[in-house]
C-alpha cells in the first residue's frame, strides 16, 4: 500500500491517515496502549515499500556488487548504483561522483575530519563549530585538533537557541580552515541559516561541512543552491534503513583528498610496494557496503518524493505550531529552543519533574519520546539543565496524538506535582 496524496495545488494537505497505513508499526500497542511514536529524531519508522525492498533483495537478488560477472552480481551493482543516482537527484548534487555511501552521518563527518582535515588543518589552524553541535560534529574535530595542534572556535547562540551570526562573521582569521555546522539542531529544533553561513565562509575562502542528519527528512535540500562543500546525513532518520548514510562532497575537494579506510573496492591496483586508488566515489568506499540498505534507500527516496518534500515540510510545520501551542498550556512547562525557524523538535522541561521520569511515565501511556542530553551536552550546559524531554515529529504524526500527549503531561503534573 502506498500513501494517497492530493494534487500539488493543495500544498498543505496531507492525508495522514493514509500515510499511516504505510507504517504498520504504528498499529502496535505498548504497555497495552496504542503506540504514539514521537522519537523520530532518534530514528524514524519505515514504510512498507522500504521494508519490501530490503526483503526482496535478500529473497531474490542477494549478491556482492562491483565484483562478479554473474547475473545476480551485475543486477545488484546496477540497483546499488541506481540508488546513488537517486540520492544525487534528491539532493541536487552535480554528479554521482559527489555521493559517497557511508554508514551514517557520524561516519561521514569522521571521514572528512580524517581525510580533508588531516591534509588541510595544521598546527595553529582554526576550525569553527557552533554552540549547538551534536557530539558527532564536535568529537571528530577535537580528535583532529589534538592530532594536528589546531584550535576549535565556537559560534555562540542566544537564549532562544539561534546562532549569533555577527559573532560568526568576526571569527574568521587567515588561519581558519573549515566551518562545521548543524543544519537543524537535534536538541533545539533550530533551523540554521546555512546558505548565509556558507556564503560568509566562502568570502573568506573557507569550506563548510553541514550536518544534515535532522534536516533532509523535513525540508528539501539542494546542494547546488546551498553551495556547501560537504553535507552529511543518514537514511534511517528519513524513513530508510539503519547503517546507510551519505557524504556529499564537492568533486574537486573529494578528488584531492586521501582515502579514508583501505581495503577492497577502493583500489585500482595493489602490490606490496605500492597501491593506486580507485576513482570517485569508490576511493572512499572500502569493503562490502550495506547493499540491501542502499537499495532500500532508493525505495525510501521514491516514497518521500511521491508525497513531496514541500508537502511534508508544510504539514510538519503546521503540526509543530499546534504542538508548541498545546504544550505551552501545561503549567510549569518550559520549551528549550524557541528560535523563529524550527523543524520537528520540541524539547522541554517540566518544573520539579526529572525528564527521565517524564519519559518513563509517557512510555507507560504508550508514548515514545527521548529524554536526556541528546548527545548535545554543551547545549544542556548552556541552558543550565541536565536533560530535556524531547518530542520529535514525523510526517505520520497527527494532532490527535499531540492531544493524547498533552493529556498525559497533565497527568504527569498531577502525579509528581
Ligand atoms: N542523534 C540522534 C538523536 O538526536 C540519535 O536522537
Amino acid at each position: 500500500m502506498t500513501a494517497v496524496v492530493p494534487q500539488v495545488d493543495q500544498p498543505v494537505f496531507l492525508d495522514v491517515d493514509s500515510v499511516r497505513e504505510d507504517f504498520p508499526i504504528l498499529k502496535e500497542h505498548v504497555h497495552g496502549k496504542p503506540l504514539i511514536y514521537f522519537d523520530n529524531g532518534a530514528t524514524s519508522q519505515k514504510p512498507i515499500p522500504v521494508i519490501e525492498a530490503m526483503h526482496r533483495y535478500y529473497l531474490q537478488e542477494n549478491s556482492n556488487i562491483h565484483r562478479g560477472v554473474h547475473l545476480l552480481s551485475t543486477q545488484a551493482t546496477i540497483a546499488y548504483e541506481q540508488a546513488r543516482s537517486k540520492v544525487k537527484s534528491f539532493i541536487n548534487a552535480g554528479s554521482e561522483n559527489e555521493v559517497v555511501f557511508v554508514r551514517g552521518t557520524t561516519e561521514a563527518i569522521n571521514l572528512v575530519a580524517q581525510t580533508y582535515g588531516r591534509q588541510n588543518v595544521k598546527s595553529g589552524d582554526e576550525i569553527i563549530l557552533t554552540a549547538m553541535e551534536h557530539h558527532s560534529n564536535i568529537v571528530p574535530w577535537q580528535l583532529l585538533a589534538k592530532q594536528n595542534g589546531a584550535t576549535i572556535k565556537v559560534v555562540p547562540m542566544t537564549d532562544q537557541g539561534e546562532l549569533i551570526i555577527d559573532e560568526y562573521e568576526k571569527m574568521f582569521t587567515p588561519r581558519t580552515r573549515l566551518v562545521a555546522v548543524v543544519h537543524v539542531s537535534n536538541s533545539l529544533g533550530t533551523v540554521n541559516p546555512v546558505h548565509h553561513m556558507v556564503e560568509i565562509a566562502h568570502r573568506h575562502g573557507v569550506p563548510v561541512l553541514v550536518d544534515g542528519a535532522q534536516a533532509v527528512q523535513h525540508m528539501p535540500v539542494d546542494m547546488r543552491a546551498m553551495q556547501c562543500d560537504f553535507y552529511a546525513f543518514s537514511a534511517h532518520k528519513m524513513y530508510g534503513p539503519t547503517g546507510v548514510g551519505i557524504l556529499y562532497g564537492r568533486e574537486e575537494l573529494l578528488q584531492d583528498m586521501p582515502p579514508y579506510q583501505g581495503g577492497g573496492d577502493m583500489i585500482r591496483s595493489v602490490s606490496f610496494e605500492e597501491t593506486t586508488f580507485n576513482e570517485l566515489p569508490y576511493k572512499f568506499e572500502a569493503g562490502t557496503p550495506n547493499i540491501s540498505g542502499g537499495i532500500a534507500f532508493d525505495a525510501t527516496i521514491d516514497y518521500v518524493n511521491q508525497i513531496g518534500m514541500h508537502r511534508i515540510m508544510a504539514y510538519e510545520n503546521a503540526l509543530m505550531r499546534y504542538a508548541t501551542e498545546s504544550l505551552l498550556n501545561i503549567p510549569g512547562l518550559r520549551i528549550i529552543g524557541t528560535a523563529k525557524t524550527k523543524a520537528s523538535v520540541i524539547s522541554f522541561v517540566l518544573d520539579g519533574v526529572h525528564p527521565h521520569d517524564v519519559g518513563t511515565f509517557l512510555d507507560l501511556e504508550g508514548i515514545a519520546i527521548r529524554t536526556g542530553h541528546h548527545c548535545t551536552q554543551p547545549v544542556m550546559t548552556f541552558f543550565g539543565i541536565p536533560a530535556t524531554s524531547r518530542v520529535s515529529l514525523a510526517l505520520y504524526n497527527k494532532k490527535e496524538e499531540i492531544d493524547v500527549l498533552v493529556e498525559a503531561l497533565h497527568k504527569v503534573r498531577k502525579t509528581f506535582g
